[in-house]
């Protein structure tokens, strides 16, 4: 079997979703790796390191023309949609109920097309779960990019010339990201809180060292590990119980989302308002909307001395460690879906039934697609 490893096309990604390391795995499994010219070099993964670990350098149309399976991280754009040929393969994150029409095309093609982002949350899922690993990253990059943006450092500091107070941090959300933002705003030595509306991730933020928020609210449960909307009488609630923690932070990472709806607006501009002259506040769910009313995506906005940064949860600023991950999931999955060098098509196994969109040119049903 033919695999052809494609450049991200994306502007600003600089992953790529296989590093020699793994290039040198697959093709030690039998499989052919071809990699496009210069695939990873924005990952520091130079062509000659592909070329050592067995997997030639070619071009795009080459690889177009010649792969059984096409690898990306990102969604195919419309030039590379519209190459697919009947039968080819293509594994990416297709955020395929997002991109309709891109579904569409594939199936037009008479492709077949597996998507990494739907990979259900179950234990055996976990090592080729890109969301998770890249959430990971994400977390930790935005304390980092909050500490750049900060007057302010994050630990007690006692000198001669008198005592810093530790910087005070609030995360909302303890999902993958948040739970590494407490991590590291704890590693550079602030003083760390966080909520989320899943009352079991209270004991993973204490075992950080953090101090967990409670919301006063008993309703609230999470579906498969996911959080619901949180209703009208909860978002009250954890104003209240926020807020006071809120007004004093220095630096807040938002990271609420749930599953294909809008982020909930965690905190308004009146809240904005109140909170102290120079905090800073990256909300990674900028994308989906925003956890901060005032958020706008990419742009940074500052509203009574409180800067506002609207971004998302990308680890590509971290792309040698977040391209590591990816392919090492990547290889985990396929894996998973062939025997010696060909697929399995077992479309009972659940990981395979809820990740193929498309299979030979048809848009598949399952539990999570209906
Ligand atoms: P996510 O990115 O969907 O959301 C981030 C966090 O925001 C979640 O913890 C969520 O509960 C929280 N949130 C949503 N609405 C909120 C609100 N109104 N107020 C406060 N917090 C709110 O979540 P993520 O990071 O994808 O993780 C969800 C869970 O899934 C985690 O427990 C994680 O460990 C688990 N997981 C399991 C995997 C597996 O078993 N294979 C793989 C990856 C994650």
């Amino acid at each position: 079997m033919k695999i052809g490893i494609l450049k991200e096309t994306q502007k600003g990604d600089k992953r790529v979703a296989i590093t020699p390391q793994i290039a040198k795995q697959l093709v030690g499994r039998g499989f052919e790796v071809r990699v496009e010219e210069d695939a990873g070099s924005s990952s520091n993964y130079k062509n000659s390191d592909y070329s050592k670990a067995g997997a030639p350098i070619r071009s795009k149309e080459d690889i177009f023309k010649k792969a059984d399976v096409l690898i990306k991280i990102n969604p195919f754009d419309n030039n590379e949609l519209k190459k697919l040929k009947k039968g080819q393969i293509i594994i990416a994150q297709l955020f395929h109920k997002s991109h309709p029409n891109d579904i569409e095309i594939i199936s037009k093609q008479g492709a077949t097309a597996f998507s990494m982002d739907a990979m259900p949350r179950i234990s055996r899922a976990q090592d080729m779960d890109v969301l998770s690993s890249q959430n990971n990253l994400a977390g930790y990059k935005a304390v980092i990019l909050g500490a750049y943006e900060m007057t302010k450092i994050f630990p007690l500091m006692m000198t001669a010339a008198g005592t810093i107070t530790p910087s005070r941090v609030l995360i909302y959300g303890v999902g993958v990201a948040g739970l590494q933002a407490i991590a590291t705003a704890k590693r550079l030595g602030a003083v760390v809180e966080a909520t989320d509306i899943r009352l079991e991730t209270k004991e993973q933020t204490e075992s950080l060292g953090a101090k967990f928020i409670t919301v006063d609210n008993e309703g609230e449960k999470s579906e498969g590990g996911y959080a619901k909307e949180a209703s009208k009488d909860y978002a009250k609630r954890q104003k209240e119980a926020v807020n006071a923690s809120l007004f004093k932070a220095d630096l807040v990472i938002t990271t609420a989302m749930v599953p294909g709806r809008r982020s909930p607006v965690l905190i308004t501009k009146e809240q904005v308002e109140q909170m102290k002259n120079g905090a800073v506040i990256i909300d990674l769910a900028a994308a989906q909307g925003g956890n901060c009313e005032l958020s706008k995506m990419n742009k940074t906005i500052v509203k009574n001395g409180v800067k506002i940064i609207g971004t998302t949860i990308s680890p590509e600023s971290v792309s040698t460690n977040a391209s590591d991950l990816f392919a090492k999931n990547m290889y985990n999955y396929i894996v998973h879906l062939t025997e010696g060098d060909k697929f399995k098509w077992d479309l009972e196994e659940q990981i395979t039934d809820e990740t193929l969109i498309v299979y030979n040119g048809n848009i598949r049903q399952n539990s999570k697609t209906e």
